[in-house]
């Protein structure tokens, strides 16, 4: 490719089948619908800006056995590699992967329609974070500033209308977690919510190490919900994004680790885009057996 970094800044997304995407990641697109996985990779799944970061670190802590100094090794974007990322001048997220040793772990945002077939031959676990989408929309506004791959995502009024829509990096989040969902009932699929870690993060982690089928200790249980708190994270510099080249996130415009707590968006919508959004949701989640924690 003769794309450079500055080829990928505030750039229109384009589509891949269908959904909107950006341009570069669309190049290593053959590579990724490839992908050859591997029995025992762990696929952390999410639509953006929903806590793929957060069960990212949680699950890297889990893998070293509550040791925070190996989880330090690296930043989270190589710990655990973004597998359809391809942004010029840097290793693939294939290419990282494919020098990973197993147990890997995988992180997408992929719908469930685009994932690479692999994983399901390969009847690999899934992790599926879902948040609710008025406080996703919310983050997603704030990281389309910050994160430089996206075009400039104009008022929030016309981000709110283009979210509804599905034109939006990695499009509709409501097919995106109704897709994921359906998936759930007839394949390893562990189906979190970022409001219940929120709420009992203890809870939650308890449920996936029963769905990995691992048991630690009471010691190492504190040291993971401990590194794994907002605050830690936040000031963590293998967790928090702030080693990403500047050309591509702006910390400065907005954090990556923002403000991480449920119901945010209440400090964004009006009472007319609340209204709206409310009958958009209905509409659209109607007989899907979905129900998310809005307050
Ligand atoms: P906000 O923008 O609402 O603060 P992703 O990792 O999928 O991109 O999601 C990012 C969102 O998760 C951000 O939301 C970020 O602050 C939040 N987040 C990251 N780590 C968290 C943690 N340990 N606890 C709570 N929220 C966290």
């Amino acid at each position: 490719s003769t794309m450079g970094v500055k080829d990928v800044i505030r750039k229109e997304l384009s589509s891949l089948h269908g959904m909107p995407f950006y341009e570069s990641f669309i190049e290593g697109w053959p590579q990724v619908e490839t992908f050859q996985a591997r029995p025992d990779d762990l696929l952390i799944s999410t639509y953006p800006k929903s806590g793929t970061t957060w069960a990212s670190e949680i699950l890297d802590m889990i893998y070293q056995d509550g040791d925070e100094k190996r989880c330090q090794r690296d930043a989270i974007y190589n710990r655990v590699p973004f597998l359809e990322m391809k942004v010029p001048g840097v290793p693939s997220g294939v290419e990282q992967l494919e020098k990973t040793p197993s147990p890997r772990l995988v992180k997408t945002h992929l719908p469930v329609r685009l994932l690479p077939s692999s994983f399901w031959e390969k009847n690999c676990k899934v992790i599926y974070v879902a948040r609710n989408p008025k406080d996703v929309v919310i983050s997603y506004y704030y990281f389309y500033q910050m994160a430089k791959i996206h075009p400039d995502p104009g008022t929030l009024s016309e981000f709110l209308e283009n979210f509804m829509a599905g034109k939006v990096a990695y499009g509709s989040w409501f097919e995106h977690v109704r897709g994921w969902w359906e998936k759930a009932q007839e394949k390893p699929i562990l189906y979190l919510f970022y409001e219940d870690m929120k709420k009992d993060p203890r809870q939650e982690l308890e449920k996936i190490l029963k769905f990995l089928g691992k048991v630690v200790s009471e010691e190492t249980m504190e040291k993971i919900l401990h590194h794994t708190s907002f605050q830690q994270m936040k000031k963590n510099p293998a967790a928090n994004y702030e080693t990403m080249p500047p050309d591509l996130m702006d910390h400065s415009l907005s954090p990556f680790l923002r403000k991480g707590i449920s119901g945010d968006w209440k400090n964004h919508f009006t009472v007319a885009q609340n209204k709206r959004f409310n009958k958009h949701y209905q509409e659209q989640m109607a007989g899907s057996g979905l129900c998310f924690q809005m307050e």
